[in-house]
Order: C-alpha cells, then sequence, then structure tokens
C-alpha cells in the first residue's frame, strides 16, 4: 500500500510539473537508416561486390510479398550471400539489425523505399503489423537461409 501511495505521489506530481505520462513516438526512418548509411552508403550506392545498392532490386521486391518478405527478413535475420545484386555477385554477410523493433524496421524500410530507392509513388508503405507476422514467420532462419530466398524473392 505504501509504494503505491508513493508511486502515485510521484506520478501526481510529474503530472503537476507538466510532464506527460510517456507515449510512444513514431521511429524516425532517416535517424535509423544512419546505421545503414554505414555499410550501404548515405546514397544508398553501396560499394561494388561488397555492399549491394539498395536500389532496383529494392524497388522490384517492395512489389511483391515474397520480396517484401526478404527485404524485412535481411533486417531482422540478417544476409548472407552468394546473391547477385544488380549483376554483379555478393558473398558477404549481414548482421541482423536485432535492437530495431518492429515499427523501427517498418519505418527504415520505408525510409528506403521512398528516399533512397526512389520507388515512387508505387511503393507501399510497410505496416508495423505487417513486420510482426514476417518476423515471426522468418523467427528459426540464418542469414545464410535468407540469402537462399533472394532469388525467389525477385532478385536480379
Ligand atoms: C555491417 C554492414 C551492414 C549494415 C550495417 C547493413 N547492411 Fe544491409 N547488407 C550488407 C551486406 C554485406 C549485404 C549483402 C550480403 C552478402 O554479401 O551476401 C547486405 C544486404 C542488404 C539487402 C539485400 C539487398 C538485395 O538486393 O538483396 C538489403 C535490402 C539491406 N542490406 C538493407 C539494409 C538496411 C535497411 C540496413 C539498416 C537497417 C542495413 N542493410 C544495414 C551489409 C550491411
Amino acid at each position: 500500500m505504501k509504494r503505491a501511495a508513493l508511486a502515485f505521489a510521484a506520478t501526481t506530481a510529474a503530472l503537476a510539473a507538466g510532464l506527460t505520462l510517456p507515449v510512444r513516438a513514431a521511429p524516425d526512418g532517416a535517424a535509423i537508416y544512419a546505421r545503414c548509411a554505414a555499410c550501404h552508403t548515405k546514397t544508398g550506392a553501396g560499394v561494388p561486390g561488397v555492399f549491394p545498392p539498395l536500389g532496383e532490386d529494392f524497388r522490384v521486391m517492395a512489389a511483391s510479398e515474397a520480396g517484401r518478405r526478404y527485404l524485412a527478413l535481411v533486417v531482422t535475420r540478417g544476409v548472407s550471400g552468394p546473391i547477385k545484386v544488380g549483376g554483379k555477385p555478393y558473398a558477404g554477410v549481414m548482421p541482423a539489425q536485432a535492437t530495431l523493433d518492429d515499427a523501427s524496421v517498418a519505418a527504415v524500410l520505408n525510409h528506403v523505399g521512398t528516399e533512397i530507392a526512389r520507388t515512387g509513388p508505387a511503393f507501399k508503405p510497410f505496416a508495423e503489423g505487417e513486420l510482426a507476422a514476417i518476423r515471426a514467420s522468418g523467427a528459426a532462419l540464418s542469414a545464410q537461409d535468407v540469402g537462399k530466398l533472394h532469388a525467389g524473392a525477385g532478385g536480379q
């Protein structure tokens, strides 16, 4: 009782001080992209043969269900080739971005879709719920498993 009363008093004091209870702010896709840019570069052009570009492949994939699943799993599970992007082979490893929650993964993919890959008006934004379903369906996949999905996901 005493503890609850203290907690109540603290909350009341915080409210009285003009503080609002925490409200989840929408994640900022552009800010999150900074971590992707460390490898894929700021413009998404990548480094040929090392870090693939986030362009043509992304645009094609974002338009199909299998492609969207692949793109989301690349971020949540990581990816390791051999894969071909823009005609060039890649056989490196992208580490899973495990600290990003569903809303953050959706936000960064939407940033790539609209600002980096410049998919145009046809781009259908990723939703948090879509991410949750894909993450659950791919929970057992390794980065290599995700690499094997590349060709079937519309990879060039
Ligand atoms: C540590 C470097 C690194 C970081 C950080 C990184 N990636 Fe990657 N990414 C890679 C590499 C390497 C590959 C290709 C894997 C291979 O060589 O087999 C890749 C592949 C991809 C692909 C697949 C491209 C295709 O056409 O199949 C996508 C999409 C992608 N990354 C998006 C992202 C996004 C979005 C982020 C940030 C949330 C990110 N990456 C962060 C290194 C990175």
